[in-house]
């Protein structure tokens, strides 16, 4: 089978990264059989639009629509915005693909490796994902909102049924194909909200419990308010497996969850639809290290083995979701020997370790 990869490197530390990241892939289509990869390399983000004056280019995005993923690396640079004082042109390319292509789904894996230090003391397993709502919520009103007078500026909070039931059906999918929680092995999707103020947060949580009793006997619902949640999840992070959440609200709890686990170096990302996929690291484009040759490639690696797990469900290929196994591995024996990038503890360059994977993915190929 064969699946056509649209690369967007992006800014900053976005091309080292999606070197490590796509050499990491031809390696994985090499050693295991039975699909193969078609990159194409395509310039968008902040840097094409000092350029250009365009930060995604529409062949570009029509590239994106046709390929069968999209591969991305980061967007946005501080200084260069839309106008003086306004928000960044990384708007024009992260929110265009999302809303475009219905990415409804930020799929947010948390999980701590053996060879990574939690700042939580005696911490050994971390193990949750959360799921934030890609295109309501506050984001809906990007390109939006007003500013009156110089004096006072709004922005609204967009909840629709539709959009809700969709994430959180998604939820309750993704704890069927887990194991559970840490804790006990429940699966149980929490949905974290500010339903005790919030008209829209009240009807978030309304349609999550509809959506929960579809389930009900195979998957546990949980609630936590978002306030607490951020305690919470700091406390006691083996208490959840599923963080189902409106889009602000993930944008911020994914980073924090990121945090227990080694940063966001370690922090993998989808931004998941029905029809189509965009993987790429949570974080940005890091501009102060950018060039250095010392980002930690990881994120964007483990992004490209849910890829493959992705394009292994929804085309029926189960080489490809070896591949993915195999990549993720490669990644917990890697940092387990120490092989780690200045962020993470270690000293190592993002080509070591991207080289280093590929070394434990050839080694250990057979145990597949
Ligand atoms: N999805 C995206 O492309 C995305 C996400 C967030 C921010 N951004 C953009 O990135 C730019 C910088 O934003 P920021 O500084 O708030 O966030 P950032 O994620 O780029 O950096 C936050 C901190 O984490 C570090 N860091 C991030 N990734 C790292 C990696 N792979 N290895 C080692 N250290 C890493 C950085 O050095 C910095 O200290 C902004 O223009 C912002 O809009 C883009």
């Amino acid at each position: 089978m064969r699946f056509s990869i649209a690369v967007l490197p992006g800014d900053g530390i976005g091309k080292e990264i999606m070197e490590a990241g796509v050499s990491v892939l031809k390696a994985a289509e090499e050693i295991v059989s039975g699909f193969e990869l078609d990159f194409a390399h395509f310039d968008a983000g902040a840097e094409h639009h000092k350029r250009t004056g365009t930060a995604l280019p529409e062949a570009t995005f029509e590239a994106c629509r046709s390929s069968d993923a999209i591969y991305l690396g980061a967007i946005g640079l501080p200084d260069v915005r839309e106008f003086p004082g306004g928000p960044e042109v990384s708007g024009q390319v992260m929110f265009k693909l999302r809303f475009d292509l219905d990415l409804f789904a930020g799929v947010r894996p948390i999980k701590l490796y053996k060879g990574i230090d939690s700042p939580l003391r005696d911490m050994e397993n971390i193990d949750f994902v959360v799921l934030r709502e890609n295109i309501e919520g506050l984001f809906a009103s990007y390109g939006g909102g007003t500013l009156v007078s110089d004096e006072v500026a709004t922005d609204t909070m967009v909840i629709t049924r539709k959009g809700t039931e969709k994430i959180v059906d998604m939820g309750f999918q993704l704890a069927l194909k887990r194991g559970g929680r840490l804790l006990d092995q429940k699966r149980v999707v929490t949905c974290t909200d500010k339903s005790n103020v919030f008209r829209s947060m009240a009807f978030f949580n309304k349609v999550f419990h509809d959506v929960a009793d579809r389930y009900e006997g195979q998957v546990e619902r949980d609630h936590v308010l978002i306030d607490a949640m951020t305690l919470l999840m700091v406390q006691q992070p083996q208490n959840y497996d599923i963080i189902v959440t409106e889009n602000q609200f993930g944008d911020i709890i994914s980073d924090l969850a990121a945090a227990l686990v080694g940063g966001m170096g370690m922090a993998p990302s989808g931004d998941i639809g029905h029809n189509h996929a965009m993987f790429q690291p949570a974080h940005g484009s890091a501009p102060t290290i950018a060039g250095k040759g010392i980002a930690n490639p990881l994120a964007t690696i483990l992004s490209g083995s849910m890829m493959l797990d992705w394009l292994s469900d929804q085309h029926s290929c189960p080489e490809a979701k070896k591949a993915g196994e195999l990549i993720e591995q490669a990644v917990a024996r890697t940092v387990k020997r120490g092989v780690k990038t200045v962020d993470i503890g270690g000293t190592s360059t993002t080509a070591e370790v991207a080289e280093n994977i590929i070394a434990q993915m050839k080694a250990h190929a057979q145990l597949l």
